[in-house]
């Protein structure tokens, strides 16, 4: 009985409306017309067969009862029924015979309905060629219309009643109710606002007509003063998914040439022009989700970031906002101290509405201490002007505002857990340890992993045994063995393997009866130029006493006669120079991870170890890559040995042209400058991956990197540098301040050149990168 009637009545309509489902042009809809959801695309068309009115599917999650622009190829939907209550395959919407709009579910549950203004029941519907559908009756008055209730999208004569709004849709491609809405304020200004999602309900304005509009005046020409005429073109105004609104065209040309496959809509002007920093409310989270920030794009756009240390709560939804992936300081736990935590710099970073402490006239340094030594503090914002704010989670309304020039953000992050890509610091060993024991017992692999840390923790134990019971002299002060050439010979089974040969002297593999590090490099010295006995003990003392991870530790030598050797520890993954130049470009990562490094070892040659010691000879060939890729560099110490006077003349130089500073050619005094020189030029063969010269380069002025370098720097082309490096092309910013870095590094006059302090700073982003000047202005002055 139940299912008789409607089936039957359904046969009656196909009947009595054959053309009902086949998507021809109506100029009537006749009461008792209807449409069922299905896949093919049945509707009500306009008579000029713009607009259409029907189902449209949205991807596997059901069907929209919809109005869109019909002869363009996106389907552009300006308008529907149950945008938050998609309906499935074989729901029905039916002009009535008691004239009403009615939307079944496929089970005859009503979704939907039109109500009539003053109850009357409609005689006809039409879908007209402005886009509205309207419900008329015998007079042909409107009783209801689309255009009276919008959903995120007006068209060109279509106005706004007070009362009435827009809502944005939640995503691109989903229509539910989001979170901004436009509506019409009681002054007259038309407004957007922010809305309290998941309800509707507005929150603050961000953007108004700041003017009351004519009543009768339409949206489209309100907001956007459109001027010029627009005959030939679709248009429409959406509030957009991010809060955007946005006046399109589509050329009607293209829509009807075989070619519109190519065509998309095109934004003519929108408003607010910086949606980033225009929501400014004292509640809610801001345009990208609490903890994020939210960063004009070029193209216009809006994107959401999260800052260095956070991800995304959910990576299909940005909006939502970001969460550390550390685990946050716990002011339960005093004790966790302060060192655990570090700050990562964010320019032109900021939230607003989250300070809860301000101090003036600080310093950067004083400003640091005072959020890591504060439990409460997630992030400080540093102005030159010496502003401090501390601010604390949940972070909101975060942008980025370029014109806030040098004020930045310092974000606080657990050290050895943050995602930023760049120098950030190496574990601590302490923290390795608690991290490895709290994850042990989680999997096989860590496990595996734990085993091997306890292996080398037996093992370094033993090293330091076996020292202890070598029968070989040993340097008073400094843990050096003194070998005998012979005991060098055998190891290096008659000096057989060479690894490399430089300035200094050839390198062999060894292999000692050192049960624990067993194998061992070898440098036979070429004849010095000073041979006191003395001399070398001192030199090496000096060398010996050095102890850093980016070092290549020595551990013994040997002077018998005319021999003097050297001996290393052996670095499993050769030389820098190899791994860089070699067939497969290595990781932009790890790249700048070595570039820290040398940066470290350097910082310690020159000023952290008890006698500062110049290297004079950086290049990659000198940096050496131990089995977890760390750089560490080798020769040091060996300059003074090898050189007479490194004021005098060209020919006494030990450095390979073009990683040497200029100064080598002139009568300049000698200094740690030389070693920044190179390290640029170092640097700029990193970033990259080629070589200081290209005789072979494509184009001329491709040849010597440091000159293609800074002019691609100059000419704001650095993308040049790194074409073909995905990683790095995604990391722009980083090629353009390690660039910047290198060339402060490589200027002319040595006295512009950083200290290797400020280069690290730099690098670890702790202090801001200054433009710097063209490296060649030095030169007509000497
Ligand atoms: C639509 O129907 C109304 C009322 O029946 C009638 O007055 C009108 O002429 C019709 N319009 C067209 C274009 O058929
Ligand atoms: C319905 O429209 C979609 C595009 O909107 C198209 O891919 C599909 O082929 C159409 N189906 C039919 C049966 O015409
Ligand atoms: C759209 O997003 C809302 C909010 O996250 C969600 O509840 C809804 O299921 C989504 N709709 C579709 C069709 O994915
Ligand atoms: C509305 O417009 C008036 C000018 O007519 C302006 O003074 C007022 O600030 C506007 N109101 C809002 C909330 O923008
Ligand atoms: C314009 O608006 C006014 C006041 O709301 C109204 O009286 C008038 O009829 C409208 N004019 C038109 C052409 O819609
Ligand atoms: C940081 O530590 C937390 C908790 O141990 C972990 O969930 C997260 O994945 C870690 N993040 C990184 C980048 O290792």
């Amino acid at each position: 009985m139940d299912f008789s009637l409607p089936h039957s009545f359904c046969f009656f309509l196909l009947l009595l409306l054959p053309f009902s489902t086949d998507g021809q042009t109506y100029r009537n809809i006749t009461l008792g017309s209807s449409l069922t959801a299905a896949n093919d695309n049945s509707s009500w068309t306009s008579p000029s067969g713009d607009f259409a009115f029907g189902f449209q599917q949205i991807g596997d999650d059901g069907f929209l009862l919809a109005i869109w622009f019909n002869k363009i190829p996106e389907r552009t939907i300006v308008w529907s029924a149950n945008r938050n209550d998609l309906v499935q395959r074989g729901s029905r919407v039916q002009l009535t015979t008691d004239g009403q709009l009615v939307l079944d579910d496929q089970s005859g549950t009503q979704i939907w309905s039109t109500i009539n203004s003053g109850g009357i029941a409609a005689s006809y519907a039409a879908m007209l060629d402005t886009g509205n559908f309207v419900l008329a009756s015998q007079s042909a008055a409107n009783l209801w219309q689309s255009f009276e209730e919008p959903t995120d999208t007006m068209l060109p004569t279509q106005t706004l009643s007070q009362g009435r709004e827009l809502i944005a849709p939640y995503l691109e491609k989903n229509y539910s109710d989001g979170r901004y809405m436009f509506a019409l304020q009681p002054d007259g200004n038309l407004s957007l606002y922010t809305t309290r999602y998941p309800s509707t309900v507005s929150n603050f304005a961000y953007w108004s007509t700041q003017s009351s509009i004519a009543r009768n005046g339409t949206v489209i020409n309100t907001v956007f003063s459109i001027q010029v005429s627009m005959q030939g073109f679709y248009q429409r105004a959406t509030l957009d998914y991010d809060g955007v609104f946005r006046h399109y065209v589509y050329p009607k040309t293209a829509a009807s040439s075989s070619r519109n496959g190519d065509m998309a809509w095109t934004t003519s002007s929108f408003v607010p022009s910086n949606i980033c920093t225009a929501i400014q409310g004292q509640v809610g989270s801001g345009a990208c989700g609490y903890n994020s920030v939210c960063r004009l794009g070029e193209d216009q756009r809006p994107r959401c970031e999260c800052p260095p240390g956070y991800t995304f709560v959910d990576p299909n939804d940005l909006r939502k906002g970001c969460k550390t992936n550390f685990v946050s300081q716990d002011c339960d736990q005093p004790s966790q101290g302060t060192d655990g935590f570090e700050l990562e710099v964010m320019p032109n970073a900021n939230w607003p509405f989250n300070d809860y402490e301000f101090f003036g006239s600080v310093s950067e340094d004083w400003c640091r201490q005072a959020c890591l030594s504060d439990c409460y503090c997630a992030v400080v914002i540093f102005n030159p002007a010496g502003q401090c704010w501390k601010k604390r989670i949940p972070l909101s309304n975060g942008m980025i505002d370029p014109d806030t020039y040098g004020t930045k953000a310092l974000i606080k992050v657990r050290k050895g857990n943050s995602t930023a890509g760049s120098c950030a610091k190496k574990n601590d060993r302490s923290t390795l340890i608690i991290t490895g024991s709290v994850l042990l017992g989680n999997s096989v692999f860590l496990n595996v992993i734990s085993l091997l840390g306890i292996y080398v923790f037996f093992s370094r134990m033993n090293r330091q045994k076996a020292k202890m019971i070598l029968p070989h002299n040993v340097l008073p002060d400094v843990n050096l063995v003194s070998f005998t050439y012979n005991e060098l010979e055998t190891a290096t089974g008659g000096f057989k393997e060479e690894l490399g040969s430089g300035a200094s002297g050839i390198v062999y593999k060894g292999l000692l009866d050192n049960e624990d590090t067993p194998l061992v490099a070898v440098k036979k010295l070429y004849k010095m130029i000073r041979e006191g006995e003395q001399e070398f003990r001192t030199e090496v003392k000096v060398i010996g006493r050095t102890n850093h991870k980016n070092l290549v530790q020595l551990l013994g030598f040997c002077e018998e006669g005319q021999q003097r050797l050297l001996v290393y520890e052996y670095m499993s993954n050769g030389s820098l120079s190899n791994y860089l130049f070699g067939d497969s470009r290595p990781n932009w990562y790890q790249r700048m991870q070595i570039a820290c490094g040398v940066a470290r070892g350097l910082l310690y040659l020159h000023e952290e170890c008890s006698s500062q010691i110049i290297h004079c000879d950086i290049k990659p060939q000198n940096i050496l890559l131990d089995d977890s890729l760390n750089a560490r560099i080798s020769d040091f110490g060996l300059a003074k040995l090898l050189k007479t006077d490194q004021t005098k003349t060209i020919t006494a130089i030990r450095g390979t042209k073009g990683y040497v500073a200029p100064e080598w050619f002139k009568k300049l005094p000698v200094t740690t400058k030389v070693d920044i020189y190179s390290f640029g030029i170092l640097l700029l063969e990193l970033v990259c991956c080629r070589k200081k010269f290209e005789l072979d380069a494509m184009e001329e002025d491709q040849i010597v990197l440091a000159d293609w370098a800074y002019d691609c720097f100059k000419e704001e082309k650095l993308d040049l540098l790194v074409l073909e490096d995905e990683e790095a092309m995604e990391d722009m910013r980083r090629v353009e301040s390690f660039v910047m870095i290198a060339i402060w590094c490589i200027q002319e006059d040595p006295s512009l050149r950083p200290g290797m302090k400020k280069v690290l700073q730099m690098l670890e982003e702790a202090v801001q990168v200054p433009i710097p000047p063209d490296p060649a202005s030095f030169i007509s002055s000497i």
